[in-house]
Parts: structure tokens; C-alpha cells; sequence
């Protein structure tokens, strides 16, 4: 078979590795693919964003299934572009994508559909916007309602900080048109929990839950990034958290899109916070978490692609998903000054392979003289072992083996975790 994945990032570098093991993938191609990447898939720059291309690219190079890992082309309707050619994909249509791309269509669902989630009111104009945050309660979250490359919500401990969101949104337009609609929702507390899931539109299968761990520095500082590192299993997520999200989110979300005539597809990533309440609704996103997967997939026991046609054949029900026993850790290894300002182009020199580690690379090129770094998160060390401490220190000791001057890394990943379990 010939497979297409398109996105960039250490995300996807978990998504071919996995499908790689299955014996009847020929050929992996990835647009745009990274340096890294280029060592498991042939990798072409076309961005993920150019759909038309995209396409072009499927139907010449006779692609058997495509795997859209990215939000952007996934709201772009590259799913339903592709499926127009009969060339099945994993992924939501347009419709479906929704659920992530507009925080306003997220929040409508849940609340029509009596899902849990944050209290929430809707503006399109900046004037009422900046009335309702003269007297709303404090703290308060300000959302851009489209993609905004994970930037578009601001947490406000003040009601200053509330308005210049606001003003920074809809006036200054710093999310260009994904923030000329905003959500501005009730402050929840608790901790975060990461669920992402297989989804055929009627049947539900929730992968082993993990920790993402967003701010730039140790101890939850500093500005919010995509992900520093994860951990899987997450200690809040027990078997009653699991059921009671199962009841009360899961299954009346995937209804819900049925309902509403677009079923849900693919892959659905619930971001929860376990309040004193139950579980409610962060967000949603309509694929795979990064750096989510790279401690998700490592830990799936079954075959990857089997579980994901069986999602777009809608035979999730008697299709077996299994996950290890294991735990898993992803260390992130950035560009100093991510996600501010951060310089790229310096070698990276890799260890050697060992057992039980993966290291997938979210942004090199390749030179004709090795790796070099190009961009904010630059690799993503993973260990898999028995226990979720073991994990830690094994991501930890092998991304020590990594050459590359000028990488960061938060050196407490999983620390919180352990906290929990350590009671
Ligand atoms: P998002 O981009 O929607 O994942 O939001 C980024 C982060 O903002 C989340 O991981 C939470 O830590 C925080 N956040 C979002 N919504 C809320 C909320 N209603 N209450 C408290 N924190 C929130
Ligand atoms: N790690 C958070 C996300 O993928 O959105």
C-alpha cells in the first residue's frame, strides 16, 4: 500500500513509525515531512495548507490512504477533497472539523447536547465583549474562536488583563479572522487530563489518557508552547474518571455530531479538567494531540492502520484496540527562547537506537553533512517501561545523548504525575 501523511511535526514522525509496522505499507510519503521525518517516508515540500496540491499529489502517486494529521488542512475539507477522488483518509471532513476550528460551534454542541463544560458567552463585537468583562466574574478565559496556532486562549487573573485580550483579539486582530468571534468562559480549576480517541461516528474507543505539560518552563512557568513533554498513563484519569467521561462526554459527543449531521471520523482529542464537579470539556480538537502521540502510540499494542481504516470503514466496534500495561514519557527538546524567539540551524547529532526509546523529530533539515535544527520544538525523546518513573528517567537519560547546543528542556516532566501516584 501507498500511504500519504501530510503535516510536519514529531506528531507525525509517531504516526508513519507506527504505521510502518504493518507488513503491507510499501511506501510512506509525508508533505511536508521534516528532516527527520525524511529517514521513514519520502518527504515532498508541499505545505500543509495547499490543498489543491495536496490532492494532485495523491491521484499521481497513487495513494492508497491518506492520514490527515493537522488541524489546518483538516478544516480546509482536505479529507473531503481526497475522498471526492474515492482515495480514503483518516480524518473528520470539513463539517466534522468544526468541533476544533470553531470554538463557537464546540461550545453550542456541548451545550445543546448538556456536555460539561465551562459557562461560556459568545461576542462579535468588541464594544459588548469589553461590558460583559467589565462585570464578569474574575478569573476568566478570552478565546479566539478559529485556529490560532494554540494561542488564541488567554487565562485573565485580572480584569485588565481580560480587556487588552479582548482588544488584542478582535481590534489589533493579532489571530487574524479566527478572533472576530470570541468566547469568553468561566475560570475552571483542576487538573488537565489529555483523552484522544478512535472514532467512527457511532463507536468510541478512548486511547490510554496522558499529560501534556504546555508552559515553557519547570514548575508550569513562563509563556504557554504546544507541549513540553508528556506522560501516559495520567494518575487523574482512574477508572472512575474514565467512566463517568465516558457517560457523560464521550459517547454524547459522538452522538451529538451525529445529530447534528456530521459524524465525527478519526481521530477526536478531548481536553478535560477534572473540577470538584466531574470532569468538564477544556476543548476539543479534531486530531491527534502533539505531543500527545508521542507517548499514545508508543503504547499501542495493536496495529495502527488496521484501527484507523476500520475508523473510516465505520467497523470500529469489532475491531480490537489494545494498549501495554507501560508507561511512556516524551521529552520535548526545543530551540533556546521557544516559544519567543529562538534561533535555528545548529547541528544535532542523534545516539544510537536502543530498545524501548524513540526519539521523533518535529523540526530539522537535512544537510548533505547531517541533521540541523529548523524551528521551536526540534525533537521529542520518548521511553517506554514498566513504570511510569522508569519512563521518566529513561526519556530523560537518552535525551542526554542528544548533541544539539542549542536545545532546551524542562527537566521536570512526569514529576506531578509521580507526585500523585507517589500519594
Ligand atoms: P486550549 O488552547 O483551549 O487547550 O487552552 C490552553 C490552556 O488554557 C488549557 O490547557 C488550560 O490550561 C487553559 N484553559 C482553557 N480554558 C480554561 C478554562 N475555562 N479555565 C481554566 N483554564 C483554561
Ligand atoms: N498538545 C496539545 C495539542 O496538541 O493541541
Amino acid at each position: 500500500m501507498n500511504i500519504l501523511v501530510i503535516g510536519g511535526g514529531g506528531r507525525e514522525h509517531a504516526i508513519i513509525k507506527a504505521l510502518k509496522k504493518n507488513k503491507d505499507v510499501e511506501q510512506v510519503y509525508c508533505l511536508p515531512g521534516n528532516g527527520g521525518i525524511q529517514g521513514d517516508a519520502e518527504c515532498y515540500p508541499v505545505g500543509a495548507k495547499n490543498i489543491p496540491l495536496i490532492v494532485h499529489f495523491a491521484e499521481t502517486h497513487k495513494i492508497d490512504y491518506a492520514v490527515v494529521a493537522q488541524d489546518d488542512p483538516l478544516a480546509l475539507g482536505c479529507v473531503d477533497a481526497l475522498n471526492a477522488l474515492s482515495i480514503p483518509c483518516f480524518g473528520p471532513d470539513k463539517k466534522a472539523a468544526r468541533i476544533e476550528a470553531s470554538k463557537v460551534f464546540a461550545k453550542e454542541l456541548m451545550k445543546k447536547y448538556g456536555i460539561p463544560t465551562a459557562k461560556y458567552e459568545v461576542f462579535t463585537e468588541a464594544r459588548k465583549a469589553l461590558d460583559y468583562v467589565e462585570s464578569c466574574p474574575i478569573p476568566t478565559v478570552v478565546k479566539a474562536d478559529g485556529l490560532a496556532l494554540g494561542k488564541g486562549v488567554t487565562v485573565c487573573m485580572t480584569r485588565e488583563e481580560a480587556k487588552k485580550a479582548v482588544v488584542s483579539c478582535m481590534e489589533d486582530k493579532a489571530f487574524g479572522e479566527a478572533g472576530r468571534s470570541i468566547v469568553i468562559e468561566e475560570y475552571l480549576e483542576g487538573p488537565e487530563v489529555s483523552v484522544l480517541s478512535f472514532t467512527d461516528g457511532e463507536t468510541v474507543v478512548p486511547m490510554v489518557s496522558s499529560m501534556d505539560h504546555k508552559r515553557a518552563h519547570d514548575g508550569d512557568e513562563g509563556p504557554n508552547t504546544g507541549g513540553m513533554g508528556t506522560i501516559a498513563p495520567n494518575p487523574y484519569y482512574t477508572p472512575q474518571v474514565a467512566a463517568e467521561c465516558m457517560e457523560k462526554i464521550f459517547m454524547p459527543t459522538i452522538r451529538a455530531m451525529a445529530a447534528e449531521g456530521c459524524p465525527f471520523k478519526g481521530c477526536l482529542y478531548f481536553g478535560l479538567m477534572i473540577t470538584k464537579d466531574g470532569p468538564k470539556v477544556i476543548e476539543y480538537n479534531c486530531r491527534f494531540g502533539d505531543p500527545e502521540t508521542q507517548v499514545v502510540l508508543p503504547l499501542l499494542k495493536s496495529d495502527l492502520l488496521t484501527v484507523m481504516r476500520a475508523t473510516t470503514e465505520g467497523k470500529l466496534a469489532e475491531t480490537p484496540v489494545e494498549f501495554s500495561q507501560k508507561s511512556a514519557a516524551c521529552v520535548i527538546i526545543a530551540s533556546k527562547g521557544y516559544p519567543v524567539r529562538y534561533e535555528s540551524g545548529f547541528k544535532i547529532e542523534l545516539p544510537a537506537p536502543e530498545e524501548g526509546k524513540e526519539i521523533y523529530v518535529a523540526g530539522a533539515e537535512r544537510r548533505p553533512d547531517g541533521l540541523y535544527s529548523k524551528g521551536g520544538r526540534v525533537l521529542g525523546v520518548t521511553a517506554v517501561e514498566d513504570s511510569l518513573e522508569k519512563a521518566v528517567a529513561a526519556a530523560y537519560a537518552y535525551a542526554g545523548k542528544v548533541s544539539f547546543s542549542n536545545g532546551y528542556m524542562r527537566s521536570d516532566i512526569g514529576k506531578k504525575a509521580l507526585e500523585v501516584l507517589e500519594g
